[in-house]
This record gives structure tokens, C-alpha cells and sequence, in this order.
């Protein structure tokens, strides 16, 4: 049977996803904004599969294994897990709304309601990537 991953293991598997959903943040902005002219076409399916990756990322942090353990390892880091689980669920809120309306917008209207998610995620992650590097820290002997 192959071994699970150590939660050092898990937390840098999250650092990696980071970097992944860097790059597609970075396609979506493209796409929203080209250099000249209005927002690609391939915005509505840059978006659900956004939507795809985004789900997936928050289910993954959110494992008993993951934040679960980050918690019981050390309390201290409760109150900020929390934080970033609420937002998730924000995000999550506004996932739900573009379900229905990703090929219902046009595309302008599409391109802000993306943007203003994008801004929200990078705030997040930028905050989930120092409490991960924190934890990490802490977990290091010496
Ligand atoms: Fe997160
Ligand atoms: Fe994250």
C-alpha cells in the first residue's frame, strides 16, 4: 500500500497548487482584459474550468489532513484557518453564480464579475501562502 503523504508533504503539494492556479489567474486576466479590444471568447471556457480547479483547490485545503491537521497541531493557527475557510465559502458563492450565468453574460459583464473574483483569490492565496510558509517554519526542527 503506498504511504500517504506526510502533512509537510500535503503542505507543500498546496504550495505547488498555488503556483498552478498562479498561471491560470494569469490566463483569465488575459483573456478579460486582451491589450486592445473587448474580452476573449475563450473567457466563458477559461471559466469553467476555473470554476473546475478552484472547487477542487478549496476541497483539497479543507481536508481533515490539511487545515484539519494544521489546527491540531497548533491551535494557534485556528483563528486565521477560519478566515480563509470563510472565504472560500465567499468564492465559492460567487462559483455558484457564474455556473449559472457564465454563458447568460456578455462578455464584458462576464469580464468584470471574473476580474473582481480573481482579485479576491489573490488576496486569499497570498495570505494561505504566508500561513503555509509559517507553518512550515514552525514545523522545522531548530
Ligand atoms: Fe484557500
Ligand atoms: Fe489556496
Amino acid at each position: 500500500m503506498k504511504e500517504l503523504p506526510s502533512l509537510f508533504g500535503r503542505v507543500t503539494s498546496v504550495l505547488t497548487d498555488h503556483a498552478r492556479l498562479r498561471e491560470t489567474v494569469q490566463r483569465l486576466r488575459a483573456a478579460c482584459r486582451p491589450p486592445s479590444g473587448p474580452p476573449s471568447d475563450s473567457l466563458r471556457e477559461l471559466t469553467v474550468s476555473f470554476a473546475v480547479l478552484l472547487r477542487d483547490h478549496f476541497s483539497a485545503e479543507e481536508a481533515e489532513g490539511n487545515f484539519g491537521e494544521i489546527c491540531r497541531q497548533n491551535p494557534e493557527f485556528g483563528d486565521v484557518i477560519a478566515l480563509r475557510r470563510l472565504e472560500h465559502d465567499q468564492m465559492r458563492g460567487i462559483l455558484d453564480d457564474l455556473d449559472a450565468s457564465t454563458f447568460r453574460l456578455d462578455l464584458a459583464d462576464l469580464a468584470t464579475v471574473v476580474s473582481a473574483l480573481l482579485s479576491l483569490l489573490e488576496r486569499h492565496e497570498a495570505e494561505e501562502s504566508a500561513l503555509m510558509r509559517e507553518f512550515v517554519a514552525w514545523k522545522r526542527p531548530g
